[in-house]
């Protein structure tokens, strides 16, 4: 009876860390009555953890599964702290001490989306192709970095009564709040008074992304996407610096005027040795109703900026898509669900996917990656 019990909680899964919970050490103890009553002990991480109410019930349904209706209890307790460090060391794969989680050994291919200036759309469509890839299979987190202007908690729709959700803390440990199967980690999750951010300067800056790639727990990731403030300032030197390997995807409106500023955060990036995959052009024409193209913001602006960052490489940097300007991508950025979910035959999702399954064929295969193996 006991192994069948194990065997049924083996099937319950931490909402959070996304692990079941017998591998996680949640579990405590099985009691088998005479009766057949089963009792099921389970610790949780923290007192209070959101995710308590969703264990608790699942964990009493799986043993039902087993015992029958009626016939099992469940007793929660919290973990000791010895025993929260015992799992934050096992979730950090035996590492005792925090460790950055992006260097360069890590398979998480990693890009930083940035853009010359704010309001081109940057944090849409870092949401939506996050989106995007996740529904395509891969593992993909998103770090929120725009301090200033911080938007992915709202456009994923993890804000309550006007807050972002907060992460739940296991010891020095931070579990990322999930949403469409996206880790997400923003700053906005860490301030309660968006003017107090205002102040914030490059060290700080430093320390809290640093801290961000070091103590979230986003597990083994396919994919990272950071969505950079605009511009070229302490942050983005900050990522150059902490993650060189990383590569740069621009956003840019197709008014030309808008690609001076566009190519000055591209070059910025490879001046800490990014590369720069690829530009985006977005709030490109509308195709109206009668068939004729509204280009509200000009046209040729990504483009101009491809050209312009592909002088003098190897390789050009393409044009990765042309995303409409969308009320449907407005809209759900509004209401937290992003478009590729809630309207995926919008033109705007359909050009956003199509970029989703461009970096998810080059994630599967390791071509194309330096494998840190010289030849002789
Ligand atoms: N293709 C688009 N069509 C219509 N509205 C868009 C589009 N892309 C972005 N927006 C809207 O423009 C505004 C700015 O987008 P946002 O993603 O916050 O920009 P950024 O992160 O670059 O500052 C938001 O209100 C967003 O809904
Ligand atoms: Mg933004």
């Amino acid at each position: 009876m006991t192994a069948r019990v194990l065997r049924a909680l083996a099937g319950v899964t931490d909402p959070e860390i996304r692990k079941p919970i017998t591998e996680l050490d949640m579990v405590s103890g099985v009691t088998v009555g005479d009766d057949g009553h089963v009792s099921v002990g389970i610790l949780l991480t923290i007192a209070g953890c959101p995710a308590a109410q969703s264990i608790e019930s699942n964990v009493l349904a799986a043993v039902e599964s087993v015992a029958g209706a009626g016939n099992a209890s469940v007793e929660v307790a919290i973990m000791t702290r010895e025993q929260r460090e015992a799992l934050t060391e096992k979730l950090r794969g035996g590492k005792a001490a925090r460790v950055f989680q992006f260097g360069p050994e890590s398979l998480t291919r990693v890009y930083a989306i940035t853009s010359g200036k704010g309001g081109v759309g940057k944090s849409t469509i870092t949401a939506n192709l996050a989106v995007a890839l996740a529904r395509q299979g891969l593992r993909v987190g998103i770090v929120d970095a725009d301090v200033h202007g911080f938007s992915i908690p709202g456009l994923l729709g993890l804000v309550h009564d006007g807050l972002a959700v907060k992460p739940t803390q296991v010891g020095d440990m931070i579990l990322p709040p999930i949403s469409h199967d996206v880790k997400v980690i923003s700053i906005g999750m860490f301030i309660d008074d968006a003017s107090a951010a205002v102040a914030w300067r490059g060290p700080m800056l430093h320390r809290t992304i640093n801290q961000f790639l070091t103590d979230v727990y986003f597990g083994d990731l396919d994919i990272l996407l950071l969505d950079l403030p605009p511009g070229t300032g302490d942050v983005a030197i900050t990522v150059g610096q902490l993650l060189p390997h990383a590569e740069v995807i621009v956003v840019t409106t197709p008014q030309p005027a808008a690609a001076d500023v566009a190519e000055r955060s591209g070059i910025v990036a490879r001046q800490t040795g990014q590369k720069v995959y690829g530009v985006i052009e977005n709030m490109s024409g509308l195709t109206q109703p009668d068939g004729s193209v509204l280009e509200l913001f000009g046209s040729g602006g990504g483009a101009e900026v491809a050209g312009r960052l592909s002088t003098g490489q190897d390789s050009p940097v393409p044009v990765l898509a042309q995303v409409p300007l969308s009320m449907a991508l407005r809209g759900g950025g509004d209401e937290g669900l992003p478009v590729v979910i809630a309207n995926p035959d919008d033109a705007a999702a359909v050009a956003i996917t199509a970029v989703a399954t461009r970096l998810a064929t080059r994630a599967r295969g390791l071509s194309g990656r330096s494998l840190g193996i010289t030849p002789l």
